[in-house]
């Protein structure tokens, strides 16, 4: 798949394929300003955790840049920025992970000047774009060698190349199962309201050549029931300290029914999306989206005017119906609260 997400030294410009309009327009977004990156992140021109936190590792870059041309206390003006996106979505750790880390390149570099921290901060954003792509193929071994031959995979949001700078996790999964040789396919759900599943895994799936069906999210259960659904395979936002995997809404309802149906729950997320400062997924901060991704079909509202709804955009799952988080340094099963501690001790 084309890199969605571009660095171009020649427009000074983060340039992301917009996934508001997949799969029926690739349309290009460029972002060049601090309010550019946020609004990028909030109406999710860019979206997905990983993919989250690599836009934001950059969006730190341009802000410098941006400060570059203002009044004032340069160190205050990029501080004020760097507060700004780190607001931008509240669940995905990676966001406030990559605003954290440039932060730590800046203490570590001391006291430097503006152009020194913008040469170091493009380098590092630079190393923690290729490194998502590492680790999702890292974890695309591990988890690829946990599905079987003749596997169909439900997979709930998008988890995918979209998702991350590339290759994707649960799609990682899928993608390191293929490339083991098995002949896998995989239910999306269609993932209601922003249609992540129906539109971008179903997208990027099909683009290359990996069989896919598209559910209405309501189908889970009969589908499983039927014996259609050999494993679940997620991403994740936030792990907490616990294990409890903080998904895209309708992740835990996705879980209770395959335990209900014997059928393995696998989450897949590179380390650095669990949180050991969060000690169980009821801590942490759900996004409450804006309610027109509800209310309406295109131009189109559906339910009366007037009539409110919920926008809820993620839900934790609890530990104890996970099977195992396929991580890039390996799989982790339960108890997660040892094996989390064991993970960070190392
Ligand atoms: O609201 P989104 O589209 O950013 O939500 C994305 C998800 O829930 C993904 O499953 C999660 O971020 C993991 S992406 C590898």
């Amino acid at each position: 798949m084309t890199e969605h997400i571009q660095y171009s030294p020649d427009k000074d410009a983060l340039v992301l394929l917009d996934q508001r309009y997949l799969p029926n327009r690739e349309e290009w977004f460029e972002c060049r300003t601090t309010d550019d990156i946020c609004f990028a992140l909030v109406v999710m021109v860019v979206r997905g955790a990983p993919a989250i936190g690599v836009t934001a590792a950059y969006g730190c870059y341009l802000a410098g840049r941006e400060v570059q041309g203002m009044d004032g206390d340069w160190k205050a003006n990029l501080n004020a920025k760097l507060d700004q996106i780190e607001k931008a979505r509240p669940t995905a750790v990676n966001l406030r992970w990559a605003v954290r880390e440039m932060r730590r390149v800046w203490q570590e570099a001391g006291d430097v000047s503006l152009d020194a921290l913008l040469t170091v901060w493009l380098a590092r954003a630079r190393e923690i774009h290729e490194d998502d792509i590492a680790m999702c193929e890292a974890i695309g071994r591990f988890g690829g060698a946990l599905m079987d031959d003749g596997d169909t995979i439900m997979t709930h949001c998008n988890a995918g190349a979209l998702a991350t700078a590339g290759y994707g996790t649960a799609l990682g999964v899928v993608r390191g199962a293929v490339d083991q040789g098995k002949k896998v396919s995989v239910i999306a759900n269609e993932t209601r309201p922003f249609l992540q599943g129906a539109r971008l895994t179903a997208y990027e799936l099909h683009k290359d050549g990996i069989p896919v069906k598209v559910a209405c999210d309501n189908a889970c259960a009969l589908l499983m029931k039927r014996g259609l659904v050999d494993k679940v395979v997620v991403g994740a936002d936030r792990i907490a300290a616990n294990g409890d995997a903080v998904n895209k809404i309708g992740t835990f309802g996705v879980a209770i029914m395959a335990q209900r149906f014997g059928i393995p729950f696998y989450v897949a997320a590179p380390v650095y999306t669990i949180d050991p400062e969060t000690p169980t997924g009821d801590d942490v901060p759900i996004e409450d989206r804006d309610p027109r991704e509800v209310t309406h079909i295109g131009d189109h509202r559906i339910p009366p005017e007037g009539v409110e709804v919920y926008n809820l955009a993620f839900d934790p799952t609890p530990n104890e119906l996970i099977t195992g988080i396929i991580t890039e340094k390996g799989v982790l099963y339960p108890p997660y609260t040892e094996a989390i501690r064991k993970l960070f001790d190392k």
